[in-house]
This record gives structure tokens, sequence and C-alpha cells, in this order.
């Protein structure tokens, strides 16, 4: 089929290529002439792990093009993806306009009818408005819009595995002829019928993804519902955590217990510094603000939102409790990314507890095997180092922020000899505090005593 794919950032990008790789002919387009300019020469502007052999392997086969031009993507396609940014605005409700933008453009340009997909996290009832604008821009023209809401599940870093091995795929639909057309889009991902870059002798028989098909709003809701769901998750195991400190309990292994129960599920009750990036904390604020513009309060949602916030407050209390001063001290932190596998520093803890730290006056010296081209341009007070281990050396206290497995297995011996003094304060929990404390260090993590 010939799709376009509107907006080139981490979703679109990855939505393109992966469908193009999937056998679909994709033409991209994004508002933002440099950076068409940067994919026709055959450069990838976000770090993805394997996104650039899939669009290479994709622009080889002639399948995948790009446009500066959104009207000739449009025409083009005869389902169009919508993956432009939906950030938040200063009440926390997400901003649609660039999704208006692009509705005008489509009711304008399209010369044929088109399947237009909703791709980016947007509030239950855009796809509502998204049709009535679509109608009113296009001035009772023959041109008919279906709109779909097909929400991306995609984790920053796995992305590319996540898209062809999907635990589900949902379509939000108002008529079947838009579900069988999505149908189609999906069904070599359905059948398993891609060209796996990260299973280079075949893919392993897992099970597929479930196609479900749901009304429009249901999709809208899916996407809230999930990431809300999973940073609430996180906060639990937060507080778990503090009431083990309180309680002289093992936060790593109460979760363990906890995950062992498949109705409670091992992930993402890492407990630490909290969840960052670009999705969770607006996606829960946007899904407060919709509950609430409809008379609901969601204040289990608020009480997540604000544990998370407390994260920094409790890491920067074991940091300055364990130091005494700050001012003047060399601190080495470890993590700018919000997770590991990815350059994105967007809402990462790190950067928070970074500028807490310049605020009152230590020196501060950083590593992060991918995050540190973005993290020059924000932290200029910050000197940066290439080698964890000339960020450790003369510092009074190592600080963990992200859990990067370059991090996790550091030689301690080695890099405490380099050390002004042998403290490591983890917001990660990546390490034994037996093994640390054998090493000689003063070692403080989250929520293990
Ligand atoms: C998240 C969702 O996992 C994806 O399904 C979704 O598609 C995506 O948002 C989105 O809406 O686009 P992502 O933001 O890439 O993906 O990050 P996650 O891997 O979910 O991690 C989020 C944060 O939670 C990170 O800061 C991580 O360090 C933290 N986390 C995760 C914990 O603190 N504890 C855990 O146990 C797990």
């Amino acid at each position: 089929m010939h799709l376009s794919v509107i907006g080139c950032g981490y979703v679109g990008l990855v939505t393109g290529a992966c469908l193009a790789e999937a056998g679909h002919e994709v033409m991209c387009t994004d508002i933002d002439g440099g950076r068409i300019a940067q994919l026709k020469s055959g450069d990838v502007p976000i770090y993805e792990e394997h996104l650039d052999e899939v669009l290479k392997s994709a622009g080889k086969a002639g399948r995948i093009s790009y446009t500066a031009d959104a009207g000739e993507a449009i025409r083009f396609g005869d389902a169009i993806f919508i993956c432009v940014g939906t950030p938040p605005r200063e009440d926390g409700s997400a901003d649609l306009s660039a999704i208006d933008h692009v509705a005008q453009q489509i009711a304008t340009e399209a010369r044929t009818s088109k399947l237009v997909v909703e791709k980016s996290t947007v509030p239950a009832r855009t796809g509502e408005e998204l049709k009535r604008a679509l109608e009113a821009y296009s001035r009772g023209g023959n041109v008919k819009f279906s709109v779909v809401s097909n929400p991306e599940f995609l984790r920053e870093g796995t992305a590319v595995y996540d898209f062809f091995h999907p635990d589900r795929i949902v379509v939000g639909v108002s008529n079947e002829d838009a579900a069988e057309k999505m149908r189609e889009i999906y069904r070599p991902i359905l059948e398993r019928k891609f060209h796996c870059p990260l299973h280079k002798n075949g893919c392993p028989a897992e099970p597929k993804g479930e196609f479900l098909v749901t009304t429009i709003n249901s999709a809208e809701l899916i996407k809230h519902a999930s990431n809300s769901f999973l940073a609430l998750k996180i906060s639990y195991a937060n507080v778990i955590a503090d009431l083990c400190e309180r309680l002289n309990g093992d936060v790593e292994q109460v979760t363990h217990a906890m995950g062992l129960d498949p109705r409670i599920g091992s992930q993402f009750l890492k407990a630490g510094l909290g969840f960052g990036g670009f999705c969770f904390p607006k996606d829960i604020q946007a899904f407060i603000r919709l509950a609430s513009s409809v008379g609901l309060d969601f204040d289990i949602l608020r009480a997540a939102e604000r544990v998370n916030k407390e994260r920094i407050e409790r890491f920067l209390e074991k940091v300055n409790k364990a130091l005494w001063v700050v001012k003047g001290k060399r601190i080495a932190v470890l993590g700018l990314a919000f997770k590991a596998n990815t350059d994105d520093i967007r809402f990462a803890p790190a950067i928070d507890v970074i500028r807490r730290l310049l605020d009152e006056g230590a020196q501060v010296h950083a590593s992060d095997p991918e995050a540190m081209e973005r993290a020059k341009r924000i932290l200029p007070g910050v000197t940066l180092h290439e080698d964890p281990y000339d960020a450790i050396r003369d510092a009074h206290a190592v600080l963990i922020c992200t859990e990067w497995s370059a991090f996790k297995n550091l030689d301690w011996e080695r890099a405490g000899q380099s050390m002004a003094r042998k403290l490591v304060v983890d917001g990660r929990n990546l390490y034994s505090p037996k093994k640390m404390a054998d090493l000689g260090f003063e070692y403080y993590s989250f929520g293990r005593g």
C-alpha cells in the first residue's frame, strides 16, 4: 500500500521505516526542511537502535522517500499517519495545534479519499474533532476522510524491536472498511513476513501481537490508560521503597516476590529516581486534565505524579545527609539520559539533580554513553567525560542516575582507588549493598535499609 507519514520525529521515523521494511511504499514529510534534507542524504537525525539499518534497507529497496512538500506526501498515500508532536501546555493538557495544522493541510491537499491515522498520543475525543476539522477545512469537497486511532506503544531504545514484535496493535475505527485497510497495513507484521533486522537468521517463533479493533475513543483511551498505569506502578514501587527504608525491609526482595504473581507482573516495579522522558510525565498530566475536563478527579494519578516528583528530593536528601556539605565538593554524576539505551534527556531526573547540585555550589563531573552531546547544550556548568572513570576521579561522591549496563559493570575497586571519598548514592539500585560495603564504600540506594 502507499502510505504517508507526517512528522519525522522518533514515532514517525520508526513507523515509516518499519512499514517500508514490511513491504509498503512510504513517503515521509516534516515541517523541518533541514531534517528532510538530512534524511535524503542518508543521515538519521535521532539515535534509535536499528533505525539506521532499517532506513538504509528500505531506502535501498526504493520503498521509502522523503519530501519537504507536505502536499506531495499527502497525495501519495492511501493512508496518512499523523506523527506530529503533542507537547504539554502550561496547564498540563495536550497542545493539539500541530494536529490541527496537519488536518488543514490534508483537507486542502488531498485529491482522493484518505484514511487519516492518528499515531501521536492524543486525548480521547481528538478523533471526533479531527473528523470535524477535516470536513470543515475541505469545505464540502468530494474527498472522503476516514479517521483511525492507532496508538503507538513503542519504547525509546527498543522502538524498532517493539514495532516488529507488538503485544497488541490497536485500531480505533468508525467503520469496517477502515478496520480492513488497517489489517492490510499490519498484515506483514501480524504474519511475521518482514525482514527482521534484529534476527538475521529468522525471527524466533514468538506469540503474535493481537490485532484489536475498537472504537476511536477507546483506542485513544487505551494509550493514556496504559502509560498512566505503568507510571502508577513505578510510583507504587517507590512508595514501597520508602516504607522499606522506615521498616527495615528490602524493596528488591519485596517487589521481586510481588512480581512473581502473574496478576501483578515483574516489570515496572523498579524503585529509584522515578520515571522521566517525554511520554509518562506528559501523558499522566494530560490524562488527569482530560478526566477533570469531564468532572472526574483522577486523584490516584495525581498521587503518582507527586510521588515521582518527590524522588528527586529524596535522592538529594540522601546526598546531603551523606556529604554533610555539598558546596565545593566534586560530584560525579553517572547517567544523563532519562533511561538506558537512549540519548534522550527530556524530563530526565539526572538533569534536575545536576541543576540542584550546581545551585548548591558543587562541581559536577558527568558521563553518559549516549546523551552527552544533548546534555552539553543545556548544562554549561558541567564537565563532561567520555570515560566514566575520568568523571569519578577525585570525586567526593558518585551519583548513579541512569541504569546503563556500562555503569552496572563498573570496576568499583579501581574506581574507589581514585576517589577523594568512597561514597556512592545510587538512584537506580544497580549494586549489591553488601558488595559495596565489602569494597569499603559508603553506599546509599533506595528502599534497602
Ligand atoms: C513509554 C511506554 O513504555 C511505551 O509503551 C510508550 O509507547 C511510550 O512511553 C510513549 O508513549 O511513546 P518510554 O517513554 O520510552 O516508553 O520509556 P519506558 O521504558 O516506559 O520508561 C519510562 C521511565 O520509567 C524511565 O524514566 C525509566 O527509567 C522509568 N522506570 C521504568 C522506572 O523508574 N522503574 C521501572 O520499573 C521502569
